[in-house]
C-alpha cells in the first residue's frame, strides 16, 4: 500500500469531529505533512487538547480551532461565515463528525438530532464553503470527503419521515444518515464535478473509537461484542487520508463514489441516483433559512 507522505504545505484542510477517533488521526496526518489544519470541535477543551497534541507531535503550529456544535444549523452557518472570512481558499473539506443516538431527540431548531448532525450540517457547511473550495480548485484539486459507513446498507430513505417520528430506532437513524452521506457525496460530484472538485465518501471499517460508547445501550453493547474484531484508529483513517490527500488516480477520479480500504466498493441497491437528487433538493429546502 503506497505511503501517504506527499507534502501538503500551503493547503488548507477543514475537518469536523477533529478532536477524536479517525478525525483526529487524519488531522494529525495532514498536519505532519505540512497542511494548515482547521479543527472543528464542539468542545473547546477537547479541541484545545487535540490542537496542542497535533502541534507537539508534528511541530506544525499553523493549526486553528473553531468551536461549533454542528447539531445546530445556526452554529454551522456562523462557522462557515467565519471560515470564509478567515480563509480565502479551502482545499479540502472533511465532513466527518457524527454520532449515533440511543433515543430520539430534537434540536432546538426542530430537527431530529442524528439527521441534522450527521447529514444536514455537512450539507450546509459544504454549500456555504463552496466559494472557498472553488477558489482552491483554480490552482489545484479541491476535495470534499464524507465519512459514511457500511451502516448505509441498513435501510432505504423514507422521504415522508426523514426525522423518524414513527418508530425511532438508533441503527435506522444512524444507517440512514450514513446513506445520506454517500448520496450527498455522489450528487455533489454530479453537480460540481467539472469544477476540479472531487467528492467522495468511505466506510472506515469497524474502528476502535469512542463513538461506540456514546450511542446509547445498543451501540455500547454492539461495541463490546465486536471490540476484538475492530481495527485500530490508524487503519480506520487510512482510506479517509488517502481520499483527502493522495494523487492516486483512483482517489482523484472518485466520481462521487464510495470507498473501503482504498477501493471502490458496491453500494446498497437502495442508494439510487434518484434518491441522491431528491435528498439534495429536500436538504436545500431545509437549510434555506440558515444559508
Ligand atoms: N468507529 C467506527 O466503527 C465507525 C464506522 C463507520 C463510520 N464511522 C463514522 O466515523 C466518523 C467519526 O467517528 P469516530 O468513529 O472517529 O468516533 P468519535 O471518536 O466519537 O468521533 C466523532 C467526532 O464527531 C464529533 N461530534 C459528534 N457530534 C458532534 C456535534 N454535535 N458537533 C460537533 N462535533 C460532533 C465528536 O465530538 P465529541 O468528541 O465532542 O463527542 C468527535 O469529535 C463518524 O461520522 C462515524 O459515523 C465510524
Amino acid at each position: 500500500m503506497a505511503k501517504l507522505d506527499q507534502d501538503l504545505s500551503g493547503k488548507v484542510y477543514v475537518v469536523t469531529g477533529a478532536n477524536s477517533g479517525i478525525g483526529f488521526e487524519a488531522s494529525r496526518n495532514f498536519a505532519a505533512r505540512g497542511a494548515r489544519v482547521v479543527l472543528i470541535c464542539r468542545s473547546k477543551e477537547k479541541g484545545d487538547a487535540a490542537l496542542a497534541n497535533i502541534e507537539q507531535e508534528t511541530g506544525n503550529d499553523q493549526g486553528r480551532l473553531y468551536v461549533a456544535d454542528i447539531s445546530s444549523l445556526e452554529e454551522v452557518s456562523a462557522l462557515a461565515d467565519q471560515l470564509l472570512e478567515d480563509f480565502l481558499k479551502i482545499d479540502v473539506l472533511c465532513n466527518n463528525a457524527g454520532s449515533a443516538n440511543g433515543r430520539r431527540t430534537e434540536t432546538r431548531e426542530g430537527f431530529e438530532t442524528t439527521f441534522v448532525t450527521n447529514h444536514l450540517s455537512g450539507f450546509l457547511l459544504t454549500k456555504k464553503l463552496m466559494p472557498a473550495l472553488e477558489r482552491a480548485s483554480t490552482s489545484g484539486l479541491a476535495r470534499v470527503v464524507f465519512t459514511s459507513s457500511y451502516g448505509h446498507e441498513n435501510s432505504p430513505l423514507d422521504f415522508d419521515d426523514l426525522g423518524l417520528n414513527n418508530g425511532y430506532k438508533t441503527l435506522t437513524a444512524y444507517g440512514r444518515s450514513k446513506l445520506m452521506n454517500l448520496l450527498t457525496a455522489r450528487e455533489l460530484q454530479r453537480r460540481v464535478g467539472n469544477h476540479n472538485i472531487v467528492s467522495s465518501s468511505f466506510h472506515p471499517g469497524a474502528v476502535r473509537t469512542p463513538i461506540w460508547r456514546k450511542g446509547g445501550l445498543l451501540a455500547r453493547t454492539i461495541g463490546v461484542v465486536i471490540y476484538p474484531f475492530m481495527v485500530s484508529v490508524e487503519k480506520g483513517a487510512d482510506t479517509f487520508i488517502w481520499l483527502a490527500s493522495s494523487d492516486d488516480s483512483a482517489s482523484v477520479n472518485a466520481d462521487g463514489n464510495y470507498f473501503y480500504k482504498r477501493r471502490k466498493v458496491k453500494i446498497a441497491a437502495h442508494a439510487t441516483d434518484a434518491d441522491a437528487e431528491r435528498l439534495w433538493d429536500v436538504s436545500e429546502e431545509l437549510v434555506r433559512p440558515f444559508v
